[in-house]
């Protein structure tokens, strides 16, 4: 039998784990990351009693030095071939830019940016060989808009946006389809860590992932999830003048 194997960054808690249940539910063999090795186990053992598939666990701290490098090259030596690629792992910080930790914005760029370029790049020359895959990036709806009080955030997700969706149009014929997923307010740990809940509604990570299927099958560059969130993202803020957007934005994200 043909199996498939995704590889999943950010696959201990919130959107990554949800992802992981799914794709394991659909039979895909599982590669799990994140720092947290016994929520990665206890995920893993989850997946195994419920679904008739392999899962790896592969616990990494992706924004050290080479560490993108590193899991491929561990996954290439397990004999491991990645069809399917969730770049999920990431993480906001609020606050003005003048008093924030530079250590930390410097990771968050790492890892939100760097670390799921490099992954994309060295995955994706094997998948157009076996003329099959899929990269999924995931965004956020921060990418349409500047954010003040999370300008580095927001300033990350709209690279992956630019980034995937040029990505996209590279692999088009290529057998292997490109995603950049943007969730709105989604109910995970994203905004303790963060350090600010701002958000009034939240989506749940089982809608964000049929949107994600849905428009994987639609074969689309990228995909806002809900209505509400893609008609502020791609009609609303696009038509406001750029102080009323930043503005609009501060405010959302500005304390309750
Ligand atoms: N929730 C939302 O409202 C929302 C909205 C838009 C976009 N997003 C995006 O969705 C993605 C997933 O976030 P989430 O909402 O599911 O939040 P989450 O529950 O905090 O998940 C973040 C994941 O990233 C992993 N991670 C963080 N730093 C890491 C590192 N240095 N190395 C390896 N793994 C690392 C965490 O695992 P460990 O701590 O175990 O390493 C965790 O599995 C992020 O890219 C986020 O920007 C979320």
């Amino acid at each position: 039998m043909n199996r498939r194997t995704a590889l999943i960054t950010g696959a201990s808690t919130g959107i990554g784990a949800d992802f992981a249940r799914r794709l394991g539910a659909d039979g895909l063999d599982l590669v799990l990351v994140a720092r947290s090795h016994d929520k990665l186990e206890a995920l893993a053992a989850d997946i195994r009693r419920d679904a008739r598939v392999s899962v790896t666990v592969l616990p990494r701290d992706l924004a050290a030095p080479d560490a993108p490098r590193d899991l491929v090259a561990e996954c290439e030596r397990l004999g491991i071939e990645v069809d399917f690629l969730l770049n999920n792992a990431g993480f906001g910080t609020h606050g003005s830019v003048a008093d924030a930790d530079p250590e930390r914005l410097a990771e968050e760029i790492r890892l939100n940016c760097g670390v799921l370029t490099e992954l994309s790049q060295r995955l994706l020359p094997g998948m157009i060989a076996r003329r099959r895959g899929s990269i999924v990036n995931v965004a956020s709806n921060a990418a349409f808009q500047p954010l003040p009080l999370m300008a580095v955030y927001g300033a990350t997700k709209s690279y992956v946006l630019s980034f995937t969706e040029a990505l996209w149009h590279e692999t088009r014929g290529t057998g292997v389809r490109v995603l950049a997923l943007c969730p709105g307010p989604t109910d995970t740990a994203f905004f303790d860590i963060a350090g600010e809940d701002f958000a009034r509604s939240k989506r749940t990570t089982q809608q964000l992932i049929d949107t994600a299927k849905r428009a994987l099958a639609r074969n689309q560059p990228s995909v806002v999830d809900g209505v509400s969130n893609a008609l502020v993202a791609r009609l609303a803020v696009p038509l406001l003048p750029k102080r009323v957007a930043l503005w609009a934005a501060a405010k959302t994200v500005g304390p309750r």
